[in-house]
């Protein structure tokens, strides 16, 4: 059976683990061609594991374990031009582009006081700016081809406010304001834009001294712990649950759902 995908193009920034990577490789289960695009290497000041090439090397295996073509391209998002120049080449080789996934992004939590201007600095240079560029490159591919599907990687955060985090909040609620205008704006072009708010994810982004550096900044106020706590009784969900929504997203099933948000929360933004 044909994938819901089949013949299409993806491009997906993030891509070399976690969340990014399982996009990745289930829209190439569902038929499309991969452009995977990440740093691969040291981000600033988090408390996680840092990404390797490596990483990056197991998407391309994962990928093209489904026989579908993969364009790895080591860039980062921060850097427009470099990331215009790669993707232009990519869809070039690969013909045509039809979805792009804005899935890169850091969070480095603290205490409201203890976050460092560097610290705001980078998160909306990485999650804010980062998704713009992602959408400057990405977008006029998919005025080209006549249509396609964008899909913002937010958080439970950019829907409620959760604690420990006003940088990574200020971050994520920017990226949902972000879907809504340029869903407007590139309606005209059949272009959907809408945003994803997951809950907690088991990925890399949690490994390391993350969740030390999550309990000292709890140690500040303890009672603010219970915003984390989700509606229904899992403690964390996984990449492969936010990759259903974001193929659901990228597929025509979707084709009249745009300018919204989606959250695969388990309930945790109404608690
Ligand atoms: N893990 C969670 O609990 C969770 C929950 C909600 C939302 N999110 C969001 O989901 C997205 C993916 O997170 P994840 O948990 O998979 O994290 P992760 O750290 O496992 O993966 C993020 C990937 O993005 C890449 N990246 C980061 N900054 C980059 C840059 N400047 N340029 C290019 N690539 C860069 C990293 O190298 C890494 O491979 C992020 O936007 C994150 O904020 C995560």
């Amino acid at each position: 059976m044909a994938g819901r995908l089949q013949s299409k193009v993806a491009f997906v920034t993030g891509a070399g683990r976690g969340m990014g990577r399982s996009h990745a490789v289930r829209l190439a289960r569902e038929g499309a061609d991969v452009i995977a695009l990440d740093v691969a290497g040291e981000l600033p000041g988090i408390a996680y594991d840092q990404p390797t090439p490596e990483d990056l090397d197991e998407t391309v295996r994962l990928v093209e374990a489904q026989d579908r073509r993969i364009v790895p391209v080591r860039a980062d998002v921060r850097d427009l031009d470099g990331m215009r120049a790669a993707v232009d080449a990519a869809v070039s080789e690969l013909g045509r582009l039809d979805v792009v996934v804005a899935n890169a992004g850091i969070c480095t939590p603290s205490a409201w006081d203890k976050v460092t201007p560097q610290q705001f600095q980078d998160t909306l240079d990485i999650n804010v700016t980062g998704v713009w560029n992602t959408v400057m490159v990405g977008a006029p591919h998919l005025v080209t081809a006549g249509g396609g599907s964008i899909i913002l990687i937010s958080s439970a955060a950019g829907l409620k406010v959760q604690p420990f985090m006003v940088h990574y909040t200020t971050s994520k609620f920017a990226v949902r304001g972000m879907a809504k205008a340029f869903a407007t704006e590139l309606a005209r072009h059949s272009i959907r834009v809408n945003s994803v708010h997951p809950t907690g994810v088991a990925t890399p982004m949690g490994t390391g001294d993350m969740q030390a550096a999550l309990g000292a900044a709890m140690a500040d106020d303890q009672r603010l712990g219970v915003m984390f706590m989700n509606m229904l009784p899992v403690e964390t969900t996984q990449p492969e649950d936010v990759s259903d929504l974001v193929a659901f997203l990228a597929s025509e099933e979707s084709k009249f759902i745009t300018a919204h948000e989606l959250a695969p929360d388990a309930g945790v933004t109404e608690m």
